[in-house]
């Protein structure tokens, strides 16, 4: 059998796209195979998917490591090599302006409960790591700890909407509010911003006048479904390559853009 490419997937809900990831290397439409599924949230319903199919499972559960690590100085639980200066220098999360205490709470908190998920994640050699719905934001602590090849990201994620429009939680939602005529879904490589990392590709839909949020969440998952496959096989493929792209504009000012290659 060819070499399947090892996909682990984050969740944080209900795990309709982890189930159409599963159900498409059950009947070997993508090349890759789930060797773990992990969770902040142990009620995600996504567990109870996996275990379905006998994918090992483990939750870490940040709710609870937040309230146990508050009035308690960080810098004895942070984990070690954790290096906060560098982190608060390559981080695009939180404004130069924020406070520094804030930030440091912030970035330290997140580092004990992604230390934790390393931990788990080091018990199933993975290729791929696919957010699928994980609702935490992971830091440059744990990205650089999954990127070891800077020139080869590995970590992928799924938003709600047609980035750079509407980062955050509630893609969907937002495109609805605003009155967009069109919303989509994007599947993105994950970088030290939100929502921000190099776009692998783009699905979109219509927004008619009597679709309600509803519909609109409905027609934008099913396209997901189908866009995170078509991602993960690109990746499986080994045919993504991100470049980094200069244009100059006619009155002299340079532009860098990242952009994912796809090889034919
Ligand atoms: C999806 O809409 C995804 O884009 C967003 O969270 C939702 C997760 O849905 N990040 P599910 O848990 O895969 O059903």
């Amino acid at each position: 059998m060819a070499h399947k490419t090892r996909v682990g997937v984050l969740i944080s809900g209900g795990g309709t796209n982890l189930q159409a990831i599963i159900d498409a290397s059950k009947s070997n439409r993508i090349d890759a195979r789930v060797v773990f599924v992990g969770s902040d949230n142990p009620k995600a319903y996504g567990l109870k998917r996996a275990h379905k199919h006998g994918i090992p499972t483990f939750v870490i559960d940040y709710e609870t490591i937040m309230k146990e690590t508050r009035g308690r100085p960080l810098e004895d639980l942070v984990p070690e090599g954790f290096d906060l200066e560098r982190v608060l220098a390559g981080q695009d999360l939180l404004h130069a302006s924020s406070n520094r205490m804030k930030a440091q709470r912030y970035f330290c908190t997140r580092a004990i409960a992604e230390a934790a998920l390393l931990r788990e994640m080091a018990t199933y050699p993975f290729d791929l790591l696919v957010l699928a719905g994980f609702m935490r934001i992971l830091t440059p602590y744990f990205i650089d700890r999954v990127n070891t090849d800077p020139s080869q990201p590995r970590i992928m994620n799924i938003h709600p909407a047609l980035l750079p429009s509407f980062p955050g939680v509630d893609g969907y939602g937002d495109t609805y509010r605003y009155g967009c005529k069109v919303g989509g879904c994007t599947v993105h490589f994950v970088d030290y911003g939100e929502d921000t990392g190099p776009i692998i590709r783009q699905k979109a839909f219509e927004i008619t006048p009597d679709d309600t949020i509803d519909t609109v969440r409905e027609k934008g998952l099913k396209l997901e479904w189908h866009l995170y496959l078509e991602c993960i096989q690109l990746f499986a493929e080994g045919r993504l390559r991100v470049v980094s792209k200069t244009y100059t504009l006619e009155n002299g000012t340079e532009f860098n853009r990242k952009v994912v290659e796809i090889a034919t």
